[in-house]
């Protein structure tokens, strides 16, 4: 029997023969270049593909995923993705989507020794302990993982906007939104959480970057 790994290319090549029955100009015209108007910062999970479960193609969204859809302000990665999407490809909305059940935002809730990812999962306790009030009320372990799941995404959300990226592109005017979405691996729905933010208006001003 053959491996995922083995039926990859299997996949692809037939993949690239629908695709072209669609349309026969798709990768001609996507060869020309990317302009997706939206950035995804989702989690790596392998259950939560962006283009999958939002019915969009490539070349619509730009995407980011780590562990738990985390926007860590010392993660050049992130912020090389967020810096050139919003200068370069100039998309008007980012997204952060979690999903209930997410193995992340659990372990988190755990004090188990995984290793290296202990030191990813510790800005996740950093959004409990932001929290703790209300989640430790909540004695049902699913009921508050899935709080948990939420509330990281409004954290993660927050965090967009104080990076000097948001705020540069807001000062100059450039339309962009950030949305806070939680995906639901039990039934495919996807939802917003929380309210889009256009603007600095909410951040308090020990966040605000001066302009240069
Ligand atoms: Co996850």
């Amino acid at each position: 029997m053959k491996s995922t790994y083995e039926k990859l290319f299997e996949g692809n090549r037939k993949w690239v023969a629908d695709t072209l029955q669609r349309d026969p100009t798709f990768f001609e015209k996507l060869s020309k270049g990317q302009t997706p108007p939206v950035l995804w910062i989702g989690c790596s999970d392998s259950r939560v593909p962006a283009n999958e479960i939002t019915g969009t193609l490539p070349g619509e969204i730009f995407v980011h995923r780590n562990i738990a859809n985390m926007v860590i302000h010392t993660d050049m990665s992130m912020l090389s993705v967020l810096d050139y999407s919003v200068n370069i490809l100039e998309v008007t909305d980012i997204v952060v989507c979690g999903h209930y059940g997410c193995g992340g935002i659990v372990a988190a809730l755990d004090n188990k020794p995984l290793g290296i990812v202990e030191n990813w999962l510790r800005h996740i306790k950093d959004v409990y302990r932001l929290h703790q009030r209300e989640l430790d009320a909540i004695k049902d372990e699913e009921l508050k993982a899935n709080r948990l799941v939420e509330l990281n995404v409004l954290e993660q959300v927050f965090d967009l906007t104080k990076t000097s990226i948001v705020q540069n592109a807001w000062r100059n005017k450039k339309k962009l939104s950030v949305h806070g979405l939680v995906y639901d691996v039990k039934n495919g729905i996807l939802n917003e959480i929380g309210h889009s933010i256009n603007n600095s208006s909410e951040l308090p001003k020990y966040y605000l970057v001066d302009e240069i």
